[in-house]
């Protein structure tokens, strides 16, 4: 008798052990030891936030050599807003925003700068707020995670602990963002951690493709033990058509007070514009996606594109980031890939004999408004090929932006949530 008993505590002790080990180690979950030294577990999982091209505040600090017009600063004492702020995209303003917001790129190294005396800066690291407002001010116009974040809030969700924004220097691709991806991953493991359970990802537009390259560079392991899933808002993920006429004659989204050309100029240095022109492995290689009296390019002639653009330096940012993700490699976590569709969408461009100096005919085609419905669909690519679920999700009628703001669309997120 007494031998027996010995076994079964033994037995229990042991089965107690190998419940810890594999409930808080062995098979990867982040462990977080309450008080008494108890395991436990937030009742949510933490979330990140990621944005896309534009999707985030920057700030600036300025001593310059030089200006473009006597009315800009050359030097401030602190840094300030520069997107989005309104009041510098008037004309006149316009020239100074652009003067400090363009890069320069060095074919020596195939890297970008600011131009001298200018200092960029990322804020709200780990908050929320400069993704959830565009323009501090909070005018609806920059309205964007807000939502989101709020319907987080109202779900017991605490901004800045367990709702977290990871906000970037969207004008560079990733092979420029190296400490980001390393803050990034230090969150999330810290996140993680503190909930004693892994985290989900909401990522919108470009954050996706920033998210993608993330998860692309972390071991299974890693990816197993720190993310629950990745839910993809409106992804890129072969590009996007609209970028060959931001690159070609420049896009003022619509903007009456700025000129298209006059923005083209800075709109050109940001290389994650480069970046997302679409990709041969998706488009349809005798697609004319720009043409001229004299010449149909399609996404094979991007080096003749950008030489006859006499803009050789787009054609150097192409080549450093195409391979990025160009294998479109699964992100090997569970993902939610949502999409709005039924948007007339550019997908070709007409120009007259001044191109391309001039504004385009615009070609639609089915979409979000901004990304093509094409790409946006790519990640059924990754069904059955990885042991995480895949499940894309139609938007009908949403658009690129509004679809962070649809009740289906919060609707959606709580039930991976929750
Ligand atoms: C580009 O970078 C190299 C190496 O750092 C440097 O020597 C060169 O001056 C830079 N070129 C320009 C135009 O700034
Ligand atoms: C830009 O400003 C930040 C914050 O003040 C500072 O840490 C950094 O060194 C500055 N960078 C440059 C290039 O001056
Ligand atoms: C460009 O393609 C269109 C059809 O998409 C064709 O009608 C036209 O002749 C082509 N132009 C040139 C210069 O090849
Ligand atoms: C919200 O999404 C639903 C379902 O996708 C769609 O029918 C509706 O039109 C959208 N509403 C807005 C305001 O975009």
């Amino acid at each position: 008798m007494g031998g027996r008993h010995r076994v079964t505590a033994f037995s229990l002790l042991t089965f107690v052990l190998l419940l810890w080990l594999f409930s808080g180690r062995s098979c990867g979950q982040p462990v977080r030891k309450c008080a008494g030294n108890k395991l436990c577990q937030s009742p949510r999982p933490p979330v990140v936030l990621v944005p896309g091209d534009l999707g985030n505040q920057l700030e600036a600090k300025l001593d310059k050599p030089s200006v473009v017009h006597y009315i800009c600063y050359k030097k401030t004492d602190t840094f300030f807003t520069l997107w989005l702020n309104l009041e510098q995209l008037v004309p006149v303003a316009i020239d100074c925003w652009m003067d400090n917001i363009r890069l320069i790129y060095n074919r020596t190294t195939h890297t970008t700068s600011s131009p001298p005396g200018v200092n960029i800066t990322v804020p709200g690291f780990g908050q929320t707020y400069s993704v959830e407002y565009l323009d501090p001010s909070k005018r609806s116009v920059g309205m964007y995670f807000f939502n989101i974040a709020q319907a987080l809030v109202d779900w017991g969700y605490t901004r800045g602990d367990d709702v977290r924004g990871a906000p970037y220097d969207w004008r560079k691709a990733p092979n420029e963002n190296k400490e980001y991806f390393l803050a990034l991953q230090q969150m999330i493991e810290e996140m993680a951690t503190n909930a004693g359970r892994p985290v989900v990802l909401i990522a919108h537009s470009m954050g996706n493709m920033y998210m993608l390259y993330f998860l692309n560079q972390q071991p299974q392991a890693w990816k197993d033990k720190y993310i629950k899933a990745f839910i993809a808002l409106g992804a890129p993920w072969a590009g996007v058509a609209k970028t060959l006429r931001v690159i070609t004659s420049g896009d003022n989204n619509g903007i009456p007070v700025i000129r298209p050309l006059k923005i083209r100029s800075q709109q050109r240095t940001a290389v994650s514009t480069s970046w997302l022109l679409p990709y041969s492995h998706t488009w349809p290689k005798d697609k004319v996606l720009i043409q001229t009296p004299t010449t149909n390019y399609t996404v094979m002639d991007y080096q003749r594109l950008y030489f006859d653009l006499d803009f050789k330096d787009g054609w150097l940012m192409r080549q450093d980031t195409e391979s990025l993700l160009f294998d479109l490699t699964p992100p090997g976590v569970a993902v939610h890939c949502l999409y709005g569709s039924g948007i007339p969408t550019s997908e070709a461009f007409q120009y007259t004999s001044k191109f391309p100096d001039v504004d385009p005919t615009v070609v639609m085609g089915d979409g979000d408004g901004t990304v093509n419905l094409l790409s946006a669909t790519q990640c059924k690519r990754w069904v059955g090929r990885q042991k995480q679920p895949v499940t894309l999700q139609e938007l009908p009628g949403n658009e690129h932006v509004n679809m962070l703001l649809n009740v289906s669309t919060v609707a959606y997120i709580k039930k991976v949530l929750f």
